[in-house]
């Protein structure tokens, strides 16, 4: 066997999230659903600061997709709550860890008072140099791609660009996080194998991690567990948890 070093340059620079199964672990428990989204959020917590001890550049979260929408009101309604409380109570421990917290997806159909936590959230940490945090709230890919044809457009109209000027990199450039690494690994938990309208082009060459954990169970051990699986793909040999786990000390 040849003598592995694991370094941290071999690490997802930028890690992806569809925080899937909240609803089925309540289930398991003999819970309402809401309960599985309050467990969520603590999950939420727990992987941000293992990838933040990683050194991880970005990570983003899929809270709300738009298709979301179609839930029960009253799921929704609860939703929002969360999103307001969860911002309120971690924006202030975020912004101590010098970590910038951005929310990506069409903010404009949120409640006014959730749009303006939202705004006072990014404005506070906008100039920390950490690790980036996210969170795709009323996020599609699809949304995304259109958003960026709708700005292209204009500008050809504006006879600011030619139809000739556009290009995979000018087209990326208009997408959300265009300042990030490209996603290097997603990962999906609850045994789902399938995008759900979550970031389209932005995936295009990242790796897909699986995994049957409900996402409320999901903590910094799970995340060593879909990083290694990772180094160990890129890289083409088998890393080990604990080789991971070194690099967040
Ligand atoms: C993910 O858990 C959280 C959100 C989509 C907001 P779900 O609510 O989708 O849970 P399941 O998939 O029904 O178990
Ligand atoms: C995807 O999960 C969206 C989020 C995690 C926010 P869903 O549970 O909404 O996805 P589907 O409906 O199973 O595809
Ligand atoms: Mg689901």
């Amino acid at each position: 066997m040849p003598d592995i070093q694991v370094s941290s340059s071999h690490l997802p620079k930028h890690i992806a999230v569809i925080m899937d199964g909240n609803g089925r672990w309540a289930k398991e428990r003999g819970k309402p659903r809401v309960f599985g989204h309050r467990a969520g959020a603590k999950a939420v917590r727990k992987t941000i600061k293992g990838a933040a001890k990683l050194g991880v550049k970005a990570i983003t979260m899929f809270a709300f997709s738009s298709e979301n929408w179609r839930r029960p009101e009253e799921e929704v309604n609860l939703l929002m709550d969360l999103f307001i409380s969860a911002l309120t109570r971690e924006v202030k421990k975020l912004h101590k860890n010098n970590l910038q917290l951005r929310v990506i997806g069409n903010v404009s159909q949120f409640n006014a008072n959730l749009q303006t936590k939202i705004a006072e959230a990014e404005t506070l940490t906008a100039g920390n140099t950490g690790m980036v945090v996210n969170i795709a709230a009323n996020y599609g890919g699809k949304w995304d791609i259109t958003e960026a044809a709708k700005s292209i457009a204009s500008k050809v109209q504006e006879g600011a660009l030619q139809p000739s000027d556009i290009t995979e990199e000018l087209f990326a450039s208009e997408l959300t996080m265009s300042d990030l690494p490209a996603v290097d690994l997603l990962i999906r938990t609850s045994g789902e194998c399938r995008i759900s309208n979550f970031m389209l082009w932005q995936l295009a060459y990242a790796e897909m991690y699986f995994t049957d954990v409900f996402w409320p169970d999901f903590d910094e051990d799970r995340l060593v567990d879909a990083v290694s699986w990772f180094v160990s793909r890129e890289r083409r040999f088998g890393c080990t948890g604990e080789q991971i786990k070194a690099l967040m000390e």
